[in-house]
């Protein structure tokens, strides 16, 4: 009975340490999903970049062509590298046993990704792959410690190592100044992580720019409606008001003579 316990617990515990998460604060994003330059510039990273491992394949690149507004044929020069027409799903070349053998854990398919770890997640995990020997493929990353993936993104971002540094001090969600002096308090902190200047093609803003419409596109992949919605909300706002003014005048001609 005892093993049996024992045995429970350990079958249960990688969910709970799941749950418990990390405590690595997330960094906020706040993504426009109307914003048609930024879906595309993701969409691009996301074919560029992820698709080589990673499918998304409860999406098609018609919708997504006709969503973001990129016609047909850019899309098929551009966009599609896996020899797919246009209808075809957005699966990834690899084989789901190949990748299992190389990284360990096969790439889980990204269609609903946003949906299950949320925009902040993505944000700051795509932004906290750091260096670390001690690791098989040479990186690691603080929002999923030890993952399979890859740091694919590195020459973009370049190089971010970790360790110590000087940071602002903060209580309770409030950075602390010196009250004299108005400067800003600061204490040793390690664990922190610092890009090696220039070792990345793009500057640090503009990569948390290219990671933000890289967010932008996965949170439209898992839900592509939304954008439907929001444009049929406010089409039907828009109506109510115009209906409204009707409704009132027609009130005021029957209540006229009441009154
Ligand atoms: C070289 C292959 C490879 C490439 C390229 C790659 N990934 Fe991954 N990715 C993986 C593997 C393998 C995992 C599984 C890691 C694990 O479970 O330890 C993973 C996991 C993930 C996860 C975590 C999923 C979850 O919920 O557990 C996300 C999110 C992700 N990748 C996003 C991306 C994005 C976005 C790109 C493009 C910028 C990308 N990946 C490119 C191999 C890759």
């Amino acid at each position: 009975m005892k093993k049996l316990i024992a045995v429970l617990i350990l079958a249960v515990m990688p969910v709970l340490s799941f749950a418990a998460d990390h405590g690595f604060e997330l960094d906020k994003v706040d993504i426009d999903l109307a914003d048609k330059a930024a879906l595309q510039d993701g969409a691009r990273t996301f074919v560029n970049y992820c698709m080589g491992c990673h499918g998304a394949k409860f999406q098609r690149y018609e919708r997504v062509a006709d969503d973001l507004g990129v016609p047909h044929e850019l899309m098929l020069e551009k966009m599609v590298f896996t020899g797919a027409k246009i209808g075809d799903h957005m699966n990834s070349a690899m084989r789901p046993d190949d990748a299992k053998a190389w990284f360990g854990a096969a790439p889980p398919d990204l269609t609903l990704v946003a949906r299950v770890r949320g925009n902040d997640w993505l944000y700051t995990y795509l932004r906290t792959f750091y260096e670390d020997t001690s690791r098989p493929l040479g990186s690691n990353n603080k929002v999923f410690p030890n993952v399979g993936m890859p740091n694919v993104l590195v020459g973009l971002q370049g190089n971010q190592v970790i360790g110590c540094k000087q940071v602002q001090s903060v209580v309770d969600g409030k950075r602390q100044f010196d009250p004299l002096t108005g400067s800003p308090l600061t204490h040793e902190a390690c664990d922190q992580l610092t890009i090696e200047p220039n070792s990345g093609t793009l500057t640090p803003e503009q990569f948390d720019e290219k990671i933000k419409n890289l967010v932008t596109f996965l949170a439209y992949s898992a839900n592509p409606v939304k954008l439907e919605s929001q444009r049929i909300g406010t089409y039907v706002l828009l109506y109510l008001a115009f209906f409204f003014v009707f409704a009132y005048l027609l009130k005021r001609e029957y209540w006229k003579d009441v009154h």
